[in-house]
Protein backbone atom coordinates (compact mmCIF):
# COMPACT_ATOMS: atom_id res chain seq x y z
CA UNK A 1 0.00 0.00 0.00
CA UNK A 2 1.08 3.73 -1.25
CA UNK A 3 1.93 5.47 1.89
CA UNK A 4 0.15 9.04 1.77
CA UNK A 5 3.03 11.81 1.19
CA UNK A 6 1.89 15.07 2.48
CA UNK A 7 3.71 18.44 3.36
CA UNK A 8 5.48 19.45 6.87
CA UNK A 9 5.08 22.58 7.74
CA UNK A 10 7.60 25.16 8.86
CA UNK A 11 7.97 24.49 12.74
CA UNK A 12 8.71 20.50 11.62
CA UNK A 13 11.94 19.57 12.51
CA UNK A 14 12.39 16.89 10.15
CA UNK A 15 12.26 19.57 7.79
CA UNK A 16 15.93 20.13 9.50
CA UNK A 17 16.82 17.07 8.85
CA UNK A 18 19.48 16.34 5.90
CA UNK A 19 18.84 13.91 2.66
CA UNK A 20 21.11 11.27 2.60
CA UNK A 21 22.39 10.34 -0.94
CA UNK A 22 20.82 7.35 -2.62
CA UNK A 23 22.13 4.17 -4.27
CA UNK A 24 21.66 2.83 -8.00
CA UNK A 25 19.65 0.24 -5.96
CA UNK A 26 17.81 2.66 -4.12
CA UNK A 27 16.93 4.65 -7.19
CA UNK A 28 15.67 1.23 -8.71
CA UNK A 29 13.10 0.33 -6.08
CA UNK A 30 9.50 0.64 -6.35
CA UNK A 31 9.13 2.60 -3.04
CA UNK A 32 11.64 5.44 -5.04
CA UNK A 33 10.10 5.55 -8.05
CA UNK A 34 6.58 5.86 -6.17
CA UNK A 35 8.08 8.89 -4.32
CA UNK A 36 8.92 10.76 -7.40
CA UNK A 37 5.40 9.86 -9.09
CA UNK A 38 3.51 11.58 -5.75
CA UNK A 39 6.40 14.36 -5.77
CA UNK A 40 5.10 15.35 -9.03
CA UNK A 41 1.46 15.01 -7.86
CA UNK A 42 2.04 17.09 -5.00
CA UNK A 43 3.84 19.88 -7.18
CA UNK A 44 0.95 19.73 -10.44
CA UNK A 45 -1.87 19.78 -8.05
CA UNK A 46 0.02 23.09 -5.59
CA UNK A 47 0.90 24.72 -8.55
CA UNK A 48 4.54 24.73 -7.01
CA UNK A 49 7.47 24.62 -9.14
CA UNK A 50 9.33 21.81 -6.70
CA UNK A 51 9.10 19.76 -4.09
CA UNK A 52 11.72 18.01 -1.91
CA UNK A 53 11.84 14.53 -0.35
CA UNK A 54 13.03 16.38 2.96
CA UNK A 55 9.96 18.27 2.65
CA UNK A 56 7.77 15.29 3.25
CA UNK A 57 9.88 14.03 5.90
CA UNK A 58 12.04 11.54 3.97
CA UNK A 59 15.47 12.12 4.27
CA UNK A 60 16.40 10.88 1.19
CA UNK A 61 18.28 13.20 -1.65
CA UNK A 62 15.88 13.77 -4.08
CA UNK A 63 13.46 16.63 -5.92
CA UNK A 64 11.53 17.38 -8.70
CA UNK A 65 10.94 20.43 -10.55
CA UNK A 66 9.27 22.00 -13.15
CA UNK A 67 7.72 25.45 -14.26
CA UNK A 68 5.27 26.28 -16.87
CA UNK A 69 3.76 29.96 -16.24
CA UNK A 70 1.22 31.05 -14.11
CA UNK A 71 0.21 34.83 -13.45
CA UNK A 72 1.42 34.92 -9.93
CA UNK A 73 5.18 33.65 -11.62
CA UNK A 74 8.06 35.28 -13.41
CA UNK A 75 7.69 35.41 -17.48
CA UNK A 76 10.19 32.29 -17.90
CA UNK A 77 10.20 29.88 -20.52
CA UNK A 78 8.91 26.64 -19.77
CA UNK A 79 10.95 24.03 -17.77
CA UNK A 80 10.40 20.41 -17.91
CA UNK A 81 9.20 18.31 -15.43
CA UNK A 82 12.51 16.49 -14.04
CA UNK A 83 13.54 14.58 -11.07
CA UNK A 84 17.24 15.44 -9.80
CA UNK A 85 18.90 12.59 -7.33
CA UNK A 86 22.19 13.27 -5.52
CA UNK A 87 22.57 16.85 -6.31
CA UNK A 88 25.86 18.81 -5.91
CA UNK A 89 25.86 22.25 -7.31
CA UNK A 90 28.52 24.81 -7.88
CA UNK A 91 28.05 28.25 -8.96
CA UNK A 92 30.10 29.45 -11.82
CA UNK A 93 30.45 33.03 -11.17
CA UNK A 94 30.31 35.22 -8.52
CA UNK A 95 26.70 36.74 -9.80
CA UNK A 96 23.99 36.89 -7.83
CA UNK A 97 20.73 37.77 -8.68
CA UNK A 98 17.51 38.63 -5.87
CA UNK A 99 14.47 37.11 -6.14
CA UNK A 100 10.98 36.70 -4.29
CA UNK A 101 10.52 33.34 -3.14
CA UNK A 102 8.08 31.18 -1.57
CA UNK A 103 7.63 27.58 -0.42
CA UNK A 104 4.96 25.03 0.61
CA UNK A 105 6.82 24.45 3.56
CA UNK A 106 5.71 27.92 4.77
CA UNK A 107 2.49 28.44 2.62
CA UNK A 108 1.76 32.10 1.80
CA UNK A 109 5.47 34.15 3.00
CA UNK A 110 7.04 35.71 0.21
CA UNK A 111 10.90 36.86 1.06
CA UNK A 112 14.16 38.34 -1.42
CA UNK A 113 16.65 35.92 -2.00
CA UNK A 114 19.52 36.48 -3.41
CA UNK A 115 20.79 32.90 -5.69
CA UNK A 116 23.51 32.61 -7.57
CA UNK A 117 22.95 33.34 -11.31
CA UNK A 118 24.76 31.17 -13.03
CA UNK A 119 25.91 26.97 -11.44
CA UNK A 120 26.62 23.89 -12.30
CA UNK A 121 24.76 20.60 -11.03
CA UNK A 122 26.15 16.74 -11.28
CA UNK A 123 23.12 14.54 -10.47
CA UNK A 124 21.61 11.73 -11.08
CA UNK A 125 17.49 11.34 -13.26
CA UNK A 126 15.09 8.77 -11.82
CA UNK A 127 16.68 6.30 -14.29
CA UNK A 128 19.89 6.50 -12.15
CA UNK A 129 22.01 8.00 -15.49
CA UNK A 130 24.20 11.02 -14.33
CA UNK A 131 24.61 14.30 -15.61
CA UNK A 132 26.71 17.38 -15.50
CA UNK A 133 24.49 20.68 -16.27
CA UNK A 134 24.89 24.35 -16.42
CA UNK A 135 21.90 26.30 -15.31
CA UNK A 136 20.97 29.82 -15.29
CA UNK A 137 18.72 32.24 -13.32
CA UNK A 138 15.16 30.67 -12.57
CA UNK A 139 15.94 27.07 -12.93
CA UNK A 140 18.96 27.90 -11.19
CA UNK A 141 17.59 29.45 -8.59
CA UNK A 142 14.56 26.55 -8.38
CA UNK A 143 17.70 24.01 -8.16
CA UNK A 144 19.36 25.90 -5.38
CA UNK A 145 16.22 25.95 -3.33
CA UNK A 146 15.37 22.54 -3.37
CA UNK A 147 19.01 21.74 -2.66
CA UNK A 148 18.59 23.72 0.73
CA UNK A 149 15.68 21.61 1.42
CA UNK A 150 18.04 18.42 1.23
CA UNK A 151 20.54 20.01 3.10
CA UNK A 152 17.89 20.87 5.91
CA UNK A 153 17.11 24.63 5.15
CA UNK A 154 14.73 27.13 3.99
CA UNK A 155 14.97 29.96 1.88
CA UNK A 156 14.03 32.28 5.09
CA UNK A 157 17.46 31.13 6.35
CA UNK A 158 18.98 33.09 3.25
CA UNK A 159 16.50 36.14 3.33
CA UNK A 160 19.29 38.63 3.94
CA UNK A 161 16.65 41.83 4.06
CA UNK A 162 13.79 40.76 6.66
CA UNK A 163 12.25 43.45 5.89
CA UNK A 164 11.21 42.10 2.53
CA UNK A 165 9.53 39.10 3.96
CA UNK A 166 5.78 39.59 3.86
CA UNK A 167 2.94 37.41 3.95
CA UNK A 168 0.53 37.50 0.63
CA UNK A 169 -3.29 36.19 0.99
CA UNK A 170 -3.99 33.28 -1.28
NI1 LIG B 1 10.59 25.08 -0.74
Amino acid sequence: MKKKLSILKSDDPRLHIPAKLLTLENIKTKEVQDLIDGMFNIMHSTGAVGVAATQLGIDMSVFVYGYKYRSELPQHPEIPDAAIINPVIKPLTDVMESAYEGCLSILNLRGLVPRYRDISCKYLDRYGNEHSREFQSLEARIIQHECDHLSGSLFVDRVSDLTTLKFISQ
